[in-house]
Order: structure tokens, then C-alpha cells, then sequence
């Protein structure tokens, strides 16, 4: 397919010497915390080059969401692991003259392979990283080695060692003073923001219990065409598999636990215990994973949360809510409603008059790169990732699973290598009483 002409773009005179001024600094004082990332854009303007890993659905709105962000952003390079899918992304971004206008990726700065990641973190100021989950802890490594700021679609990994290796890189990210931006977009939707703080504030008393339910009908499937080794079938199909996605609660479910995370003020539960199958999902096009998962949480101060989440086929009743209840009220969450002692509901009109919470996340992202002062999503978007984690090994084994043991979970899902050659045989399907926690 033709690619939509683009202009080249130049970084800013003020860019280039910032960046030389920076590049010598950095060789002459590599061990110090003054890094190349905080020279050139602390407080600063100029170009701001960003660059796409992963150029899917999220990953095509990510890239919009960025160049409509600031003025002086360009997206000049883009990897997946697939070439069509470059192709397909860069020319729906350029089908918007406003948005084509901000883009310069030539053919020599399109990648595509496992290692396409590098030569995109390579190329640029800022990175999103908008792959499936199972190459985020990958992914998020190298950007912050190599001094870039980031936006990280959710979840942030698919197990306990993963998860580690995101808390570690967002450490670093803190002490490189590196932008991290979660997709956890619900913390950046101004009617949620308002409902939480009312949370905080004590506007329900103390919270007793929480509830959230996913339940929704069944997503893509992408059946297996001739000629596709093992792992390009996976890698298509990538949803129903759990090294790739980490079963359907961590990957889609994620945002509803984060937001019960986000109640308990960023703190985490200590156990939990699950039940969990597939009762619909039962075709070789389904891979290994669930489609329905029931989980209840247990907070250090006996708090519970009954979390409820399946992905059935037509003629099934649908329920997506969350509710927080307490001493003296209780919210609906996903209505920015409380009831009780305090009743309170965010205004219609200002709703109407809000941010979307895509393009928010990527405002308040460039802002504060702008101004010097880098959000860090890192702590809370690990754990949340990690209690979708936890739950998930609940279900699978039929375990009672602690915070510990998830957290200090052996469970490396990643495949021996990263090669289309690879065998990949179809993982078995988890079974609760005979599946072992590792
Ligand atoms: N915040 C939200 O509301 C939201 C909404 C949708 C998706 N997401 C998240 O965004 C991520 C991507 O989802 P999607 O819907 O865009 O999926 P998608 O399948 O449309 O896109 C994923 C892309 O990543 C590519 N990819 C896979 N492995 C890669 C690798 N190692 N290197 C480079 N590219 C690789 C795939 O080929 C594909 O093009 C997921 O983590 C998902 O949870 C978040």
C-alpha cells in the first residue's frame, strides 16, 4: 500500500545543541544521575520525537493520542512485530491530515521482528510501549536504559516475575527522573478522579467491601492460516494465550481490580481464593485460556473484594460495574454516583465538558515532561497488574494464593526464545486441584 506523503522534520536547533550538550555530559559523567532524557526536556520545548512498539488497535490510538498531545511532538518511528501491521497503522494515522502532518516515519525507521523494540527506543524521546503484556517487562527495561520516557498500555505483565522486573524498571525510571505513564486510563477520567477523592475523603465512612463485576461477551479470535509456524500463530492469536496476554481477567479485567487497588488507597490484598474455567471457550482457536473467573480478595484489614468477570457468547445478561461500600454509603462507581450519608453525583454538564481520558493520559504525560517534573504510574500499575495476576493463580489451581507467593511467584511464562521457528506447543488448559502454583 502507497504511504501518505509526509514532510520530514528536523529536531529544533535548540533540540540538537541541547542534545549535544547532553551527549557530552553523559560521556564525561556516566555514573551520575543527571541523565540524557532530564537535559533535553527538563522544563524544556523543542521537537519531542516519539516512537510506536506495537502497532495494533491501542497502539494506532496511542500514537494519535501523543501527537495531539503537545504542538511540538512528531512520531518518526514505529516497530512491530509484524510488518503489516506498521504498514496498516502508519497509513490509518495518516488518513487524518492533522495528525499526518506530525508524522515522519520513512521506511528506513519502520521496523518490524522481535527486536524491532530496540531500533524504535533507539530513534527517539519517548516511547509506547502498546504490545500484548507479555513483552511490557521487556519492553519497559530497555526504554528506561535508555533514557526515554514512556507511556505503558495496562497491564503492565503476565506474572510474578514479570511484575518484579516493572517495579524495578520503574524504580529506575523514578531515579533517571523518566516520565511513566500507565494506561490504566481510568486514573486519568476526571468524573472517576472526582468519585475516588469523595472515596478518600471519607465520604462512605470506612470501606467494608468492594465488588466489581466483568462481565462481557466473547472478543476477536484469529484462526490459523497455512504456513504459520507455532509462534506466529500464537503471537496473531496472542489473546488466548497466557504467556502473551495472561488469560483474559489480567488482560481486559485489569482495569476494574485497578480501580478497587485505587480505593484501598494503592494498597493490595494479602490473599485470595477462585474459582474459574471455560465453559464457551472450548475450540483450538481458543488457546489455553478461561472464560469465566470468580475471585474474592482479602485486604490486610479484612476488607473483601468480590471480583466477578466472564466472557460468554451471546444471550448472556452483561454487567460491567464496580461498587465501593461503606460505613455510612455506598458508590457506584462506574455512574460517579454515592449514596448514603453524603449523596453526591458528578454533574452531567461537567462530563460533557471533560477530557477524554485517552488523550488526558497522554496531556498530563507530555506536561509533565514539559515541566520537569515526570509522573511516575510505576508502583500502583505493577500491583494492580499483579492482583489480576494473583487472582488468576487462584483459579488455576484452586489455591488459596498469597500477596507473597505471587509476588515471589517462579513462574516465568516467557517461550525459550523469541524466534518464529520456536515449537510452541499448545499449552494445556489449566485444571484447579491438579495445576501447581510455582
Ligand atoms: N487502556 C485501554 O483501554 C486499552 C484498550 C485496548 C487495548 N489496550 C492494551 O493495549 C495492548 C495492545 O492491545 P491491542 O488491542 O492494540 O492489540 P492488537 O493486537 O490490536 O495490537 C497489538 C500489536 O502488538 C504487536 N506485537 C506483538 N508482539 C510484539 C513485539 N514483541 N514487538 C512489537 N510488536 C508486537 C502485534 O503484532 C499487534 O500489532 C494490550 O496490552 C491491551 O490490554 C488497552
Amino acid at each position: 500500500m502507497s504511504q501518505q506523503p509526509v514532510s520530514p522534520v528536523q529536531p529544533s536547533s535548540l533540540n540538537r545543541r541541547r542534545f549535544l550538550q547532553a551527549t557530552a555530559a553523559q560521556a564525561t559523567a556516566a555514573a551520575a544521575s543527571y541523565t540524557l532524557a532530564q537535559a533535553v526536556h527538563a522544563g524544556g520545548d523543542g521537537v519531542l520525537r516519539v516512537g510506536l512498539i506495537g502497532c495494533g488497535g491501542r497502539g494506532t490510538g496511542a500514537a494519535t493520542q501523543a501527537l495531539r498531545a503537545d504542538r511540538e511532538v512528531r512520531l518518526v518511528a514505529m516497530a512491530d512485530a509484524f510488518e503489516d501491521k506498521v504498514t496498516g497503522s502508519l497509513n490509518q494515522l495518516s488518513s487524518d491530515a492533522a495528525i499526518r502532518a506530525k508524522i515522519d516515519v520513512p521506511p528506513e525507521r519502520r521496523f518490524h521482528g522481535f527486536d524491532a523494540y530496540q531500533r524504535v527506543i533507539d530513534s527517539v524521546d519517548v516511547v509506547l510501549l502498546c504490545t500484548p503484556p507479555g513483552f511490557r517487562p521487556l519492553h519497559l527495561e530497555a526504554a528506561v536504559r535508555a533514557n526515554k520516557h514512556i507511556f505503558c498500555e495496562k497491564p503492565m505483565a503476565v506474572d510474578g516475575p514479570g511484575v518484579r522486573r516493572v517495579l524495578a524498571a520503574a524504580e529506575d525510571a523514578r531515579r533517571r527522573r523518566l516520565a511513566l505513564v500507565a494506561g490504566f486510563c481510568w486514573r486519568y477520567h476526571s468524573g472517576m478522579r472526582a468519585t475516588f477523592e469523595r472515596i478518600h475523603d471519607g465520604a462512605v465512612g470506612d470501606i467494608v467491601a468492594l465488588q466489581c463485576t466483568y462481565n462481557t461477551g466473547p472478543i476477536w479470535v484469529r484462526a490459523r492460516q497455512a504456513g504459520w509456524t507455532d509462534m506466529e500463530y500464537q503471537m496473531r492469536n496472542w489473546y488466548y494465550y497466557t504467556w502473551l496476554s495472561g488469560d483474559y481477567n489480567v488482560e481486559q479485567h485489569c482495569h476494574s481490580i485497578d480501580k478497587m487497588g485505587w480505593a484501598m488507597r494503592n494498597t493490595y490484598p494479602v490473599r485470595c481464593v477462585g474459582t474459574g474455567g471455560r465453559q464457551t471457550r472450548t475450540g483450538p482457536e481458543h488457546g489455553h485460556i478461561f472464560d469465566h473467573m470468580s475471585v474474592v480478595y482479602e485486604f490486610e484489614n479484612g476488607v473483601k473484594c468480590f471480583s466477578n468477570s466472564r466472557q460468554f457468547p451471546r444471550g448472556c445478561a452483561n454487567d460491567v460495574t464496580d461498587h465501593v461500600l461503606g460505613t455510612r454509603g455506598k458508590v457506584d462507581v462506574m455512574r460517579h454516583r454515592i449514596t448514603g450519608a453524603n449523596p453526591w453525583t458528578y454533574p452531567a454538564a461537567q462530563a460533557a465538558r471533560d477530557v477524554d481520558m485517552y488523550q488526558q493520559e497522554h496531556n498530563e504525560l507530555f506536561a509533565s515532561i514539559r515541566r520537569g517534573q515526570p509522573i511516575n504510574d510505576g508502583d500502583w500499575m505493577a500491583k494492580s497488574t499483579l492482583m489480576a495476576i494473583m487472582g488468576r493463580m487462584a483459579c488455576y489451581t484452586g489455591q488459596v494464593i498469597t500477596w507473597d507467593q505471587a509476588m515471589n511467584s517462579r513462574q516465568d511464562l516467557t517461550p525459550p526464545s523469541y524466534r518464529w521457528d520456536q515449537p510452541m506447543p499448545e499449552p494445556e488448559v489449566a485444571r484447579p486441584g491438579s495445576t501447581r502454583f510455582s
